[in-house]
């Protein structure tokens, strides 16, 4: 909600310097209830904090009007994030391919109880973690599903990966996934595309993940307790626009879930989905100071205090290129290359992108849309920068203004035979 005393970018930037990223919590908020209303009555949503776990961002996914938002991370500082946002342990699903013994350790200590389990391996590694803590973990198995219904941006599912259980083993390996101590197999995990490209193609996956999961609970022989089917949906990223629409995702979700998991609407299984990019895409925008501006053999150079050091870790995965920047609507505009201030070539957020005619050191450029993968998924360390100033506004007003900071940390005292 922009009210007539919401600070400008300008004043933030002066405020608190740049590069800047200013999170609105009331576009979270918004993108939370719509989320909720595309899916049919009842089901979970699990927030990916991969996308940005800012404390105060998670706290309005889990605070507020209408339903809470679990959350789904994977690592301990994902956990320190979710904990202190006030996230029960219960509330909590803990994912990702490599998760560490002592990562385990830690998470069930803190209360995590339930795990998405990526492997027969990745079972027995959580059950031993519950083990030591007298306690039994919750496994959702994650499924690498053999076959896909659409095309997508990111597929994570049907080829050769380090995620989830291959769906042509789950027979074979039934009965030892079901007997691993300290565990229960509670349900499946299946994730198999980010970004979906339209809403048919996001209704063609989830409606074929359900089918998926209905054959994998007959090969499996237990009665899942809860689904997570999985995600992919869209808000441009460093682009204008706004958040996809899914006027008939809940109809056609409710259709197959009718068909294969009959007793769903009684709450078994019961249903969730996961969402990063969504829920905190467009509540973000990249303020960035313009440092110097050059010509090279003709074409004109932007150079800003913003690079892929600040937005853009993931450009090699070919989800970034290229940003556009927010032009006022009268103003002229001219093509020319948005680039960082690193000392390498790829630091380039945008390569002969429309830009604002005429810019000038000093001057600011807003880059829309980056609240989702913004700086905990950029080079944040590289060439030694400091991190960008991250700013939560809500309801007009600015609620913090932070910057995560590095700190060498020393591992203890060097001893006898160490060279000191
Ligand atoms: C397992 C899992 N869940 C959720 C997400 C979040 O995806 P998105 O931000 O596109 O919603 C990802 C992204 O890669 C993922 O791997």
């Amino acid at each position: 909600m922009t009210t007539p005393n919401t600070p400008t970018p300008t004043e933030l930037a002066s405020r608190f310097g740049t590069p800047l990223y200013v999170y609105d919590l009331d576009r979270v908020r918004a993108a939370r209830a719509d989320l909720f209303r595309w899916l049919p009555e009842g089901f979970e949503v699990f927030y990916a904090f991969k996308a940005n776990p800012h404390v105060d961002l998670v706290r309005a996914l889990r605070t507020g009007d209408g339903p809470a938002c679990k959350a789904e991370i994977s690592s301990t500082g994902e956990l320190a994030a979710a904990l202190e946002a006030g996230y029960a342990g219960t509330d909590i699903l803990y994912t990702g391919p490599g998760k560490t013994p002592g990562e385990l350790d830690e998470a069930v200590g803190l209360g995590v109880r339930t795990f998405s389990a990526e492997s027969l391996s990745d079972v027995t590694h959580i059950g031993e973690a519950a083990l030591a803590h007298g306690t039994v973990a919750d496994c959702l198995l994650r499924i690498n599903s053999a076959t896909a219904s659409a095309t997508t941006s990111i597929r994570m599912t049907g080829a050769p990966t380090q995620f989830g259980i291959d769906s042509e083993t789950v027979a074979e390996l039934a009965s030892e996934l079901r007997s691993v101590p300290g565990t229960r197999v509670a349900g499946l995990h299946l994730f198999s595309q980010s970004n979906a490209k339209d809403e048919a193609a996001l209704i063609g996956e989830l409606t074929h993940t359900v089918g998926v999961a209905a054959a994998i609970q007959e090969d499996l022989g237990v009665e899942l307790e809860l689904l997570d089917i999985g995600g992919g949906f869209s808000v441009p990223y460093a682009q204008e626009g706004g958040r996809a629409v899914y006027p008939k995702l809940r109809g056609e979700l409710a259709a197959v879930l009718d068909v294969h998991f009959p007793r769903w609407r009684e709450g078994t299984p019961r249903l969730a989905v996961e969402s990063g990019r969504y829920l905190a895409g467009d509540s973000g925008t990249l303020v960035t100071r313009v440092s110097n501006v050059k010509v090279s053999r003709g074409k004109k150079f932007v150079i800003a205090d913003a690079g892929i050091n600040t937005f853009g870790g993931m450009s090699g995965l070919g989800r970034l290129m290229p940003v556009t920047v927010h032009v006022p609507t009268d103003a002229d505009t001219e093509k020319a290359s948005l680039v960082g201030p690193l000392c390498t070539p790829g630091d380039v957020l945008g390569r002969q992108i429309e830009l604002p005619a005429g810019l000038n050191a000093g001057d600011l450029v807003a880059i829309p849309n980056t609240g989702a993968y913004g700086p905990t998924s950029s080079l944040l360390m590289f060439l030694g920068r400091p991190a960008p100033a991250e700013v939560v506004i809500s309801g007009g007003e600015v609620v913090s203004a932070t910057r995560i900071e590095h700190v060498r940390t020393p591992l203890g005292e060097l001893g006898e035979g160490d060279r000191r």
